[in-house]
């Protein structure tokens, strides 16, 4: 009798367990620190888990002769709540991803063409360096400071994937030098000179 009763209630707390299988962005609702409100299940479809956005490659004419193509929770609505997202990263002969930091996830890296040579810098300040091949990943921890340089004669491509699906990305020199933090501040926390500092404002565009 009590076994039966103890499988009564087994089949009734599973039948009433929620478990959600996914969390389908509603775009048009808040981006909270827990992500998004999930879309109504009946508007889901397929569409909502592919993203056919990283088979073309990425504008790289600009400064940093880069382009990163995101996928994140913005574009891909199916990632999110699943702690995971991707991009693409086109790099020209020369182009460099700054030094900049995921704030939101760990990385990793997997170069699918040419040669990238990528590095992140510690808390303790150890810098961590390789020149990565077609085939290599490499991951960066979250929340640190790393870049990627495109290490040959040649384009580069990798594609990324985070630990996140909004991973967000603050680049170091853009945070310096491409808005109105005032020059004399700047300087101060920095030890650059204001000659440096308003070369670098003058190409990236910063005031002040
Ligand atoms: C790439 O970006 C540059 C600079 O914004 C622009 O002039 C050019 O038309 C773009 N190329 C393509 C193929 O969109």
């Amino acid at each position: 009798m009590l076994h039966i009763l103890f499988l009564f209630s087994l089949l009734f707390s599973s039948s009433h367990a929620s478990v959600q299988d996914f969390c389908v962005a509603n775009l048009k609702g808040p981006d909270t620190p827990a992500g998004y409100t999930c879309k109504s299940p009946a508007k889901v479809t397929v569409k909502d888990f592919v993203f056919s956005g990283l088979g073309v490659a990425g504008n790289t004419t600009n400064i940093i002769k880069a382009a990163v193509t995101p996928a994140f929770v913005g574009q891909f609505p199916g990632v999110n709540g699943l702690g995971i997202s991707a991009a693409r990263l086109d790099l020209a002969p020369a182009g460099v991803v700054p030094l900049h930091t995921h704030p939101g996830a760990s990385e990793l890296l997997f170069v699918v063409h040419g040669k990238i040579l990528a590095g992140f810098i510690s808390s303790a300040n150890d810098v961590y360096l390789m020149t990565l091949k077609r085939g290599d990943i490499m991951v960066f921890p979250q929340g640190l400071l790393h870049f990627q340089i495109n290490a040959g004669g040649s384009k580069a491509i990798a594609v990324v994937s985070f630990s996140s699906a909004n991973p967000g990305l603050q680049i170091l020199d853009f945070a310096l030098f491409a808005n109105n933090f005032p020059s004399p501040l700047v300087e101060k926390t920095t030890f650059l000179d204001d000659a440096q500092v308003k070369k670098l404002k003058a190409v990236l565009g910063g005031t002040g």
